[in-house]
């Protein structure tokens, strides 16, 4: 049951979708106070048995408790235990123990989460405003509640099948012949491949909705050349519009005055990529349409997928914060001998970037009203993310386009999926990634994944085999590097066939892991569950973070230590063991409820098929386009009838057209 609690007067976010009347009685699951500056928090014990699930985007483990988190959208690339804040912003928890229920955090403002970091036992909420809904989710099980939490919200974004296979991407393929080469590197190598992301270089200038005729000529007769490969081409769109004369868009967004303001009315500028910039009022509905439309450019010269970018917004700098520190730094005494004044001078000059103060200039046009962007900092990435899937409703009506986001907010679901920003080659960082899929899962961000092998700082052979492991299984499926950083696709580290193994495998999955993911967007489902979720009574399943369900046939247990041989794994039932071995399985093994060691080789994808289930296989490829699930394997539990019905459609219609369409495969 959802109740909804007013206070204040709040902006709508546009999270959740259809009218639900307020509660006229007081919030009685959370206590309610306020602090000595007035600001309104919300207070919960918590019982040793309380597992607190959500966050969606955000640090640390499966279960929150322990930390304490900052929803306020941050482009900040180094994920470490002790941040608060990454790219997006979830206000959605589940505490699931002694009680259980779900509380949704309505607002664009930031919105601290202590969830048993000052005091073990106590969660507490302080949004930064007191203008907010709070919902509230009673049900069943945690499941019951996200289902709740998705009907008030609307249902998950569905993106084309083509989008399942594996996709190479990264910060400085420069021309056209680079990103042939990276074709070619994939084909030659037989590993299969989907697409090849272009980052900003293939923009004149760093300007959205440009191509360079110089490094990218002919660009539609280079869409389809690659298409004919089995490829499609995923171009990077940024928030931020470069200032310069001339430029369409910068000029038409001027003139209809589509940008953010300042307090004065001047149109707020900062530096990104391009140098400055003005960012399109995403919050303004008719400053959002002229943005979407312009993606059209692009759809005419036969792309079918977007990855939108800096949408906190990032700033690297401001007029304002630049003239700042060059007072400070003239008044500053270099003869003074004392550290502090010089750590205040590297903060200074070196904290340009993504300053609070700054955010705090920018106003946004909501329905007339001059609104501060600190109220609705969180909203800002969701809705130029909404812009462009508006925007394809109408370019391209009838075929679903690729389309996430790096910033994101609940309620984005709807439009588009994400990733999850710019991780590092780091081993921690798998396990990050593993944490994090069912927590977006639990958001509604079905379609989303990180990047494989890591953005920054180089990557090593056997760090992208293992993270690849575990990447077969997450729906975005993208090997994504930064500028600079050491080649990082799947054959540039000598010999590829443990590469061409697992990606193969991915292919092999394709069907089932589309068939998972389908049915979660269509019933408002997770795809990707910890097992908690489903073996609620299972104290070890409740606590394990480390293995995931994926889909209704198989469990998990991803292998993330440098050098290690295998990991222990914990069984909450008895499973069999497949060891998947250049796309065959290599050994199979049934194992029963428990603790096992597991052994898996790095060119080795471990893969356990619960009891009375069934996991189809189907013909390995180079690319989706060449999918065939007419004549699977079926991987079962043991000889025992069992069946799964797989969905299947077209993979590029809209599902609103579609009837759902079930194969039931048995032995
Ligand atoms: C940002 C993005 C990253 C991209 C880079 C250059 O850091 O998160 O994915 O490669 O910008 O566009």
């Amino acid at each position: 049951m959802v109740k909804k609690y007013v206070f204040g007067d709040p902006i709508d976010t546009g999270a959740v979708i259809g009218d639900i009347s307020p509660c006229t009685e007081e919030l009685c699951l959370l206590t309610q106070e306020k602090d000595e500056e007035g600001r309104l928090r919300f207070l919960l014990s918590l019982d040793d048995s309380d597992i607190v699930y959500g966050l969606g985007e955000a640090p640390r483990g499966i279960n929150k408790r322990g930390h304490i988190y900052e929803s306020f959208n941050s482009d900040d690339p180094y994920h470490t235990e002790e941040k608060r804040s990454l790219y997006g912003s979830h206000n959605f928890l589940i505490i699931s123990g002694k009680s259980c229920f779900g509380l949704f955090v309505d607002t664009g403002a930031s919105v601290t989460f202590d969830i048993g970091y000052t005091d073990y036992d106590r969660l507490v909420i302080c949004p930064s405003e007191n203008d907010l809904v709070i919902y509230t989710i009673e049900g069943e099980s945690p499941l019951d509640i996200v289902k709740q939490l998705r009907k008030i919200t609307g249902s998950s974004y569905i993106a084309p099948r083509w989008a399942f296979g594996f996709q190479q991407s990264r910060w400085s393929y420069f021309t056209a012949d680079d990103v042939r080469r990276v074709a070619e590197g994939y084909r030659k190598n037989d590993i299969p491949l989907d697409a090849v992301y272009l980052d900003i270089d293939y923009m004149e200038g760093y300007k959205d909705f440009t191509v360079s005729e110089e490094r990218f000529p002919e660009f539609k007769s280079f869409v389809s050349e690659m298409r004919d490969m089995g490829i499609r081409l995923v171009p990077i769109i940024d928030a931020g519009v470069k200032i310069e004369d001339g430029y369409d868009i910068y000029e038409e967004g001027k003139e209809k005055g589509f940008f953010c303001r300042r307090k004065d009315g001047s149109f707020f500028a900062a530096g990104v990529w391009p140098g400055r910039t003005h960012f399109p009022d995403f919050l303004d509905p008719e400053a959002r349409e002229w943005f979407g439309s312009k993606y059209k450019v692009l759809l005419d010269a036969g792309i079918e997928g977007f990855w939108n970018d800096m949408n906190e917004p990032a700033m690297f700098y401001t007029d304002e914060g630049i003239s700042e520190a060059a007072e400070y730094l003239k008044s500053f005494d270099f003869s003074c001998n004392d550290p502090n004044k010089f750590f205040e001078l590297s903060g200074t000059a070196g904290g340009l970037n993504n300053r609070r103060k700054d955010y705090a200039a920018i106003y946004h046009n909501i329905k007339g009203r001059s609104v501060c962007h600190s109220r609705v900092h969180n909203l800002y990435g969701f809705n130029m993310t909404r812009a462009a899937s508006e925007a394809f409703e109408k370019l391209s009506p009838d075929r679903r386009v690729l389309i996430f986001s790096r910033s994101s907010y609940i309620g984005m679901h709807r439009f588009g999926g994400i990733w999850t920003g710019d991780n590092q080659s780091w081993w921690s960082h798998i396990l990050l990634n593993i944490k994090m899929m069912p927590s977006l899962n639990m958001c509604g961000f079905l379609y989303s994944g990180a990047d494989i092998g890591g953005f920054g700082t180089n990557c090593t052979r056997d760090l992208l085999l293992r993270w690849l492991a575990f990447g077969i299984f997450t729906p975005l499926m993208r090997d994504h590097s930064a500028f600079g950083t050491r080649a990082q696709e799947c054959y540039s580290f000598g010999d590829t066939a443990a590469f061409k193994g697992l990606i193969s495998l991915r292919y092999r999955l394709i069907p089932y892991l589309y068939s998972e993911y389908m049915k979660a967007c269509l019933h408002d489902d997770m795809m990707i569950k910890p097992l908690g979720f489903e073996f609620s009574d299972d104290e070890m399943a409740r606590r394990t973070e480390d293995q995931l369900l994926i889909g209704e046939s198989i469990m998990v247990a991803p292998i993330y230590e440098q050098n290690a041989a295998g990991r222990y794994v914990y069984l909450p039932e008895d499973m069999r063991l497949i060891i998947f071995k250049n796309a065959s399985v290599e050994r199979s093994e049934l194992l029963s409820k428990g603790i096992h060691y597991l052994h898996a080789a790095l060119d080795e994808v471990p893969v356990f098929i619960r009891k009375g289930k069934l996991l189809p296989l189907f013909r390995a490829v180079q690319c989706t386009d060449e999918l065939d699930t007419s004549e699977p394997e079926l991987l079962s539990y043991n000889s025992e009838p069992c069946s799964y019905l797989l969905y299947e459609d077209d993979g590029i219609s809209k599902a609103a057209d579609l009837p759902e369409n079930y194969r039931t495969l048995s032995i």
